[in-house]
């Protein structure tokens, strides 16, 4: 039996990027997947053709999830389609970098919306149908699982991003908080911090030798890394071979939070 088999995903900008691998690997173990997206039809549909490819199965969701009324639709058309939920990805997240004193009120507070405010909106919505349904043996040992996307910075500052920043390192604490607060109704919330991986948000980073250089200075390991090495990492911790693991981070990254720099310095 597949590890996920007959349990039902909800994962949050799910047409692109590391949304897109965790989606396509969570169907591939067996999750029926909501795939959400908020302008990119066509990716999202890239998704389910990939999903579908594979053998799974998954339906599309349009919703902005910074909007709580639309996260509340996507949660009600999920459970019409179908029936419940089991996990939640909250893995919607936009960059919009400047310089701190050229940072618009609107540019700050948008990212604070969709990476920060939308994981409340979901986590809520998702508990509360775990909460209702319940422990179904058959499919896991937990009433529901949340993992919540971060980023290394929410540990790194990142000067020119400190929208950004501010956003994942307020999820450090949200996904600690919600573990504590939930864990009595036996409802699992996992952070994942992935480092530097190929995807369009960074593409500027990696896409040509010289900016790839000087990334990989960055990255002990050596690589920069797949949405594949986030997907693998985001099905352990949806499924019951991490059912004793409550609250934690886990950093996915080749090494980057290792202080690269002070290795033959410092
Ligand atoms: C950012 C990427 C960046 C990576 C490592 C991620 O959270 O979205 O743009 O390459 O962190 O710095």
């Amino acid at each position: 039996m597949k590890p996920l088999q007959q349990q039902i995903a909800i994962v949050t900008g799910a047409s692109s990027g590391i949304g897109q691998g965790v989606a396509i690997a969570l169907a591939k173990a067996g999750a029926k997947v909501c795939i959400n997206y908020r302008s990119s039809e066509d990716g999202a549909k890239k998704t389910l053709k990939e999903i579908e490819q594979n053998g799974g199965e998954g339906f599309i969701q349009q919703a902005d999830v910074s909007q709580p009324e639309a996260v509340k639709t996507m949660f009600r058309n999920t459970v019409e389609q179908y029936g419940t939920v089991d996990i939640l990805v909250n893995n919607a997240g936009i960059q919009v970098d400047a310089p701190f004193l050229e940072m618009s009120h609107d540019d700050w507070q948008k990212v604070i919306d969709v990476n920060l405010s939308s994981q409340f909106y979901c986590s809520q919505e998702a508990a509360k149908e775990f909460i209702r349904r319940g422990i179904v043996e058959e499919r896991s040992k937990a009433a529901g699982k949340i993992i919540c996307m971060s980023s290394v910075h929410d540990i790194i500052p990142w000067a020119g991003h400190i929208n950004y920043a501010t956003a994942k390192a307020g999820i450090l604490m949200f996904a600690k908080t919600l573990a504590q607060e939930l864990a009595e109704k036996k409802i699992r919330v996992n952070a994942i911090s992935p480092g530097a991986i190929k995807t369009d948000i960074n593409r500027d980073a990696w896409e040509d030798d010289a900016s790839r250089e000087k990334l990989l200075q960055l990255i002990p390991y050596q690589r920069v890394g797949e949405v594949e090495d986030i997907g693998k990492a985001a099905v352990w911790l949806a499924s019951d071979d991490s059912d004793y693991v409550q609250g934690q981070t886990i950093y996915i990254d080749g090494g980057m939070t290792l202080y690269p720099g002070f290795k033959d310095n410092g």
